[in-house]
């Protein structure tokens, strides 16, 4: 019988770029990262922010190294700018993560333009000017840009106006840009989860978010997407707690 080899990719001592890596699902897909041997630039609004997560996240790493910068998604110069720190210390960008992200939930009567801005312009517009500072290391390393969209990227619920559109529209941007993308060799994932214990939407991860999907498993996720093999891409996942509070 014809048959190819199983072998998984190694990924130790490539680099990774993730926005928002300063708590929540970036700094836990970060930690995953870093455990297996990636070195990752993790971003954040605050330079403060970055650099406390990057120590914090440096005392326990052993193969890799953390770098804290600080560039907000919203403005194509500050990504551009992240990236060029990225290369001057790591030398590469193989993995992209597009996760910095908020949420603002209100009727159309309440919701500010302000708030409607903030949402489209960090969840959707920040994801294209992420991919577009990194396209030239994707294509030339045959890399790998994950997006983290939701649940509420396919499912609408009252006062998710702004939400419901950035994420419907980040599904529909990773989905697109997948086709464009591998035609370079370059692989392409939108994980979309529901509830994940972070600080989002002013919640602090308790004891009572224990059913809730946590920042580790979402961690682990990305580890096993980047190890399949190069011929295989899960290019949309839906994620959900197993058993709902
Ligand atoms: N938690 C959930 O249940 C859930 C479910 C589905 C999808 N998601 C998505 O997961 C992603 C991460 O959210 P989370 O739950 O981990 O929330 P979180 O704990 O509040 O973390 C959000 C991260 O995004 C960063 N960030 C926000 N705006 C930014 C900007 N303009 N530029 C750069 N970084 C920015 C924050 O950094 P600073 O504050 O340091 O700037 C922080 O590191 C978001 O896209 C969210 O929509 C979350």
């Amino acid at each position: 019988m014809w048959k190819t080899d199983f072998k998984m990719r190694n990924i130790e001592g490539k680099t990774a770029f993730i926005t928002g890596g300063t708590k929540g699902i970036g700094y836990g897909i970060a930690e995953a990262l870093l455990n297996e041997g990636i070195n990752v630039a993790l971003t954040s609004r605050s330079q403060k922010a970055a650099s406390e997560a990057a120590n914090k996240l440096n005392q326990r790493a052993k193969n890799a190294v953390a770098l804290g910068l600080q560039a907000d998604v919203r403005s194509y110069e500050d990504q551009q700018k992240a990236v060029t720190a990225t290369l001057e210390k790591f030398g590469q960008i193989d993995f992209v993560i597009a996760n910095a992200g908020l949420g603002h939930f209100a009727s159309i009567e309440e919701m500010t333009l302000e708030q409607w801005h903030e949402t489209i312009d960090t969840n959707l517009t920040g994801a294209f000017y992420t991919l577009k500072s990194t396209l030239n290391e994707l294509k030339k390393n045959q890399g790998y840009y994950i997006t983290i969209s939701s649940l509420a990227g396919t499912n609408f619920f009252k006062n998710g106006s702004a939400y419901n559109a950035s994420k419907f529209g980040l599904t529909g941007f990773t989905q697109a840009a997948m086709l464009d993308l591998r035609a370079h060799g370059i692989k392409t994932t939108t994980i979309m989860p529901g509830s994940v214990s972070t600080y989002f939407n002013n919640n602090t991860p308790n004891p009572e978010d224990a059913w809730k999907i946590q920042i580790e498993d979402i961690g682990q996720m990305v580890v096993s997407l980047l190890k399949l093999p190069q011929r295989t891409l899960p290019s949309k996942i839906e994620v959900r707690p197993t058993t709902p509070a």
